[in-house]
């Protein structure tokens, strides 16, 4: 299982790198607008940092808009691919740049067929968004089993992002349940690595240690 950092903030990039466990990098217009820096600015300073695959969002509606945007992002570097909204114009986009060897990130997914549609067009990754789910007490991880089955039913090469992350029990069951990825909030990248116990355990030891005569 692959783990992405949702972010655009280059100090948790870095940190997360730090790890040897990061894989990508997710970014939307929201997590961009936080660092308060220009867009492109910010997305090229991040493909820099990673050798890894990096999402950034086209903001078009509009298929040939969304051409325009994905063709200039993908010039960032080779390690960019390009967002793109689940909906019609979004789909004609995905299959076009899917024709021209763009790697896309279809996000905003809130439906199993959705992600149909997008893997049929040709999508490198879908996003389905758990978290935005589960705030409207709708299962979100249900939505995940349903888009694993239904890509291994038919050998989709599409790869699976679970996003909107919130916390570590989202990440457990992302695995749980087969995705390939998991693109993780950077407070809970920390969080899923420390247990209490282990801190316990290994205050215990140290002072059990100072116990050894010499
Ligand atoms: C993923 O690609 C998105 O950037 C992100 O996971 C959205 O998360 P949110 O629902 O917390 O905004």
């Amino acid at each position: 299982m692959k783990f992405f950092i949702d972010t655009a903030d280059i100090n948790e990039i870095r940190q997360a790198k730090q790890l040897g466990i990061l894989d990508g990098v997710t970014t939307n217009p929201t997590l961009v607008s936080r660092v308060k820096r220009p867009y492109i600015e910010v997305l090229t300073e991040i493909s820099r940092e990673v050798d890894v695959p990096v999402s950034a969002e086209a903001i078009s509606t509009e298929c040939d808009g969304m051409l325009k945007e994905a063709r200039d992002l993908a010039k960032i570097g080779p390690n960019i691919n390009i967002k793109i909204p689940l909906i019609e114009e979004g789909l004609k986009a995905v299959k076009i740049l899917s024709g021209e060897g763009i790697k896309t990130n279809v996000t905003l997914c809130f439906s199993s067929i959705q992600a149909l549609m997008a893997a049929k067009a040709g999508a490198t990754y879908i996003s389905p968004f758990i978290g935005r789910l589960d705030d409207i007490a709708s299962e979100g991880m249900d939505l995940v089993d349903e888009i694993v089955t239904i890509y291994n039913n038919y050998g989709f090469a599409t790869e699976v992002i679970v996003a909107s992350i919130r916390n570590p029990l989202h990440v457990k069951h992302a695995a749980l349940a087969g995705a390939h990825i998991a693109t993780i909030p950077f407070s809970v990248f920390k969080s899923i690595i420390r247990h209490p116990l282990t801190d316990m355990g290994v205050a215990q030891f140290l002072e059990d240690y100072k116990k050894i005569p010499g």
